[in-house]
């Protein structure tokens, strides 16, 4: 199976993923897509991954046609958005629309979209998690395939966004071990 990771920041789940199929023969991260100039970008050169960025300056329909075109390429089976901060069209989901994931770091359907962590914490919530859920035309909307939550505790919101992080790294490659047999 041959993944690609979307992202559009740190990249710290498109490291992590990448590093735990390093050594499985079934799972290869062959690509990486990005939306923007990010650090992501950077871990891909260091990780000896091809990339991608796309050009924001065309309409959606277009540059998702490029992006379809390098898929193809490719050979990509399978999609991670990881931190990828753009919609994606109806052009990618016709054509891996069930084979698109995306992780979001609440108990969804709390906290969709931005600053998540910061809501749930805002709130007071006891408990903070992730999810992992298939990417449909909606923001943060399709079906979820796995949720995982910590105990807030008296930790700080730079704690809980931290703890955050590693349970995200841990699940989401669990997760798509499931999805990618
Ligand atoms: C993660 O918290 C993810 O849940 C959210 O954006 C963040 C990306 O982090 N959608 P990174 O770029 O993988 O470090």
């Amino acid at each position: 199976m041959r993944l690609a990771v979307f992202a559009s920041g740190s990249g710290s789940n498109f490291e992590a993923i990448t590093n735990a199929f390093s050594k499985d023969e079934s799972v290869e991260v062959v690509l990486l897509v990005t939306d923007k100039e990010c650090f992501a970008l950077e871990r891909a050169r260091r990780l000896v991954v091809k990339t991608f960025t796309l050009d924001k300056s065309k309409k959606r329909s277009l540059y998702e046609e490029d992006v379809l075109c390098i898929l193809k390429k490719e050979r990509v089976d399978y999609i991670a958005l990881a931190g990828y901060m753009n919609i994606i069209g109806s052009t990618l989901l016709s054509e891996y629309g069930g084979r698109i994931v995306n992780i979001h770091p609440s108990l969804l359907p709390k906290y969709r979209g931005l600053r998540a962590i910061e809501r749930a914490y805002e709130n007071l919530d006891s408990e903070i998690g992730v999810s992992i859920h298939y990417v449909d035309k909606g923001i943060d909307t399709g079906e979820i395939i796995a949720q995982d939550k910590l105990l807030r505790g008296d930790s700080s919101l730079e704690e809980v966004i931290e703890r955050i992080h590693e349970l995200e790294h841990r699940l989401y490659v669990n997760t798509l071990k499931g999805l990618m047999k």
